[in-house]
């Protein structure tokens, strides 16, 4: 730690949050703490739904509670401190803090990004492999997409860690935005940080670029199968698919635009990170549980079972 500290004598960064403005800032702080409450609650409502109906007991839903695992800690990760910082005149961050929050946000947002694509190689087989379906997605292979996730996630983050970590830092400390986003803590450092800079814009903004454009050709595909094979099942399918590519393009379009183009104005990215960290994670429940029927089915079931248990005892 000392080896790591002597060279910076930066110990703590300045959050400037979203505005400056008392009344304006209580008003963010009514409308986050809503926003995170209602994350919290539809993606665990999903994640118990799942575990608990032996009706979702397949890949698909499987998948989808993992990924509102990834969710909630994904959105966990800044939007407590950002929400109480709401509240504080002078929002710091400690450098552990601020490495911390880094860590975890590309940790879960690179999991996250992996099952998104686990999740339309699922769709792919169910829907161009219907016969084999059973065969390619078992148990074994859904355990194997899902550490494969984990891994990918914590790959992805170490690689910038080991970078962002030992970086110096002895001048400004002021961050632009609600929590710690990689770009703008990077460009604090008072050393040349011109390949770290091209790192991120690789590892981060185009890996996520040539994610984003594989998922939109096979969904593509799946498109085009349904619309040839048109059929009973082909609505379901296709409201399933739609479901899918909003919470892709949700989730990939701000990451995009943040990281891959990172020469843009600052301002921009403070409110398209509330974007990734808050909104997604809110839409992803909404977006599934309101075009699924068999997912509303389930809630529906879990809470007559609830009111049930509550009136025995
Ligand atoms: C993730 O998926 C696996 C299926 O292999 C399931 O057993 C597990 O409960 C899921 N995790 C969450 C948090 O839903």
């Amino acid at each position: 730690m000392d080896l790591l500290n002597n060279t910076s004598s930066v110990s703590e960064f300045i959050l400037l949050g979203l505005s400056s403005a008392q009344d304006i800032q209580m008003f963010f702080f009514a409308i986050f703490t809503l926003v995170y409450v209602a994350i919290i609650v539809g993606n665990l409502l999903i994640v118990i739904s799942v575990i608990s109906d032996n009706h979702l007991h397949s890949p698909m839903y499987f998948f989808l509670a993992n990924l509102s695992f990834f969710d909630l800690c994904l959105s966990s990760t800044a939007t407590p401190k950002v929400i109480l910082d709401f509240l504080r005149e002078r929002k710091t961050i400690s450098w552990w803090g601020c490495m911390t929050q880094i860590f975890f946000m590309h940790f879960f947002g690179g999991g996250e990004m992996s099952l998104l694509i686990a999740m339309a190689i699922d769709r792919y087989v169910a829907i161009c492999k219907p016969l084999h379906y059973k065969t390619i997605m078992s148990h074994k292979v859904l355990i194997v997409f899902l550490l494969l996730s984990w891994t990918v996630g914590f790959i992805h983050t170490t690689s910038h860690m080991v970078f962002t970590v030992g970086l110096p830092f002895c001048g400004p400390n002021t961050v632009d935005s609600i929590f710690c986003d990689l770009p703008l803590v990077i460009r604090l450092a008072c050393t040349d940080t011109y390949i770290l800079e091209l790192l991120v814009i690789v590892n981060s903004g185009l890996l996520s670029l040539v994610c984003f454009v594989l998922l939109l050709i096979s969904y593509t595909v799946m498109l085009v199968t349904i619309w040839q094979h048109s059929s009973s099942a082909s609505s379901k399918a296709l409201s399933t698919l739609s479901a899918h590519i909003t919470v892709v393009t949700l989730f990939f379009g701000p990451a995009i635009f943040v990281y891959a183009f990172p020469f843009n104005s600052y301002s921009v990215d403070k409110f398209l990170s509330v974007f990734y960290s808050m909104i997604t994670p809110l839409l992803n429940p909404i977006i599934y549980t309101l075009r699924n029927q068999e997912m509303k089915a389930a809630i529906k079931r879990l809470s007559r079972q609830h009111i049930d248990s509550c009136l025995i005892h």
